[in-house]
């Protein structure tokens, strides 16, 4: 994320994030993944009634509402914001979610029978340890399911276009298959959603930019530049294959 105060973001960028999605595929997400992506990849998890499901760098808990209300698991979404978790919690009125705010790692103790990471592995420079943590906290047969921005590290110049470079940290496929197994975690089922985002990217970098006085307004010029920039590099670089995008999830053996 480009903020650290949710409330002013959210509220400014609504109109045009749920102008951007097709219809029924906003829920307050605050990515690129659709809610049918959220719910085919928890689906395909094994996210059921009673299964216990941490959602780890949740946001406002958009995906974890969705799941949550359709699928009747036992949700824990944790986000080290704690203005996101307020909003979460907010909105989860009713629902079987509980959040928390922390920052990850360490991985909240289990057991859980599914670990969510949506939109957020590339924040992470150092995977091994996260991996390790979230493989430690499943129950045996439990499922890693999380999306991944594919592609190889961003060269210094990539880096130097692309703003709050510190949390991107792309993972070639390959390799990230190699760091599950190497805490016990074998990849069961993978999807590619490249085209997807890049459809998604491209229609909320249209969306912002249609409503961009009025995002200023609200957050800033120079974030709002910010956000623009960003979504131009994410629709060029999913465009032309340098990122792609991955649903995987892992079971723990
Ligand atoms: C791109 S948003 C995705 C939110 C949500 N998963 C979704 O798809 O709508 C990334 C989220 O990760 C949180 N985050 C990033 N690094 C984190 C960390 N180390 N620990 C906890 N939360 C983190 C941010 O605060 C932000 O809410």
């Amino acid at each position: 994320m480009l903020q650290d105060e949710r409330v002013p973001f959210v509220q400014a960028l609504q109109r045009s994030r749920r102008a951007a999605y097709p219809p029924g595929e906003f829920v307050d997400q605050e990515s690129f993944v659709l809610a049918s992506e959220v719910l085919t990849l928890a689906r395909a998890a094994g996210v059921a009634p009673g299964v216990a499901v941490l959602d780890l760098c949740c946001g406002v808990g958009g995906p974890g509402r969705l799941i949550a209300q359709e699928l009747r698991c036992d949700y824990l979404g944790v986000d080290y914001s704690a203005s996101a978790i307020e909003i979460a919690r907010e909105r989860a009125v009713n629902l079987p979610c509980r959040f928390e705010v922390a920052r990850v790692p360490p991985v909240p103790s289990g057991p859980f029978d599914v670990v969510l990471l949506l939109e957020t592995m590339l924040a992470f420079p150092d995977k091994v340890r996260l991996l390790r943590e979230v493989s430690d906290v499943l129950v045996a047969g439990g499922r890693f399911a999380l999306t991944l921005e594919e592609g190889q590290p961003l060269t210094p110049q990539e880096r130097d276009a692309m703003p709050d470079a510190d949390t991107v940290w792309l993972t070639p496929l390959a390799e990230m298959a190699q760091l599950l197994a190497d805490v016990g975690l074998r990849v069961c089922w993978q999807q590619d959603l490249s085209r997807s985002h890049l459809t998604t990217a491209d229609s909320l970098l249209h969306a912002y930019a249609a409503e961009a006085d009025q995002i200023a307004a609200g957050v800033g010029r120079r974030p709002l530049d910010e956000l623009l920039s960003a979504h131009r590099l994410w629709r060029d670089w999913l465009g032309s294959g340098r990122v792609r995008k991955f649903a995987l999830v892992a079971e723990k053996l």
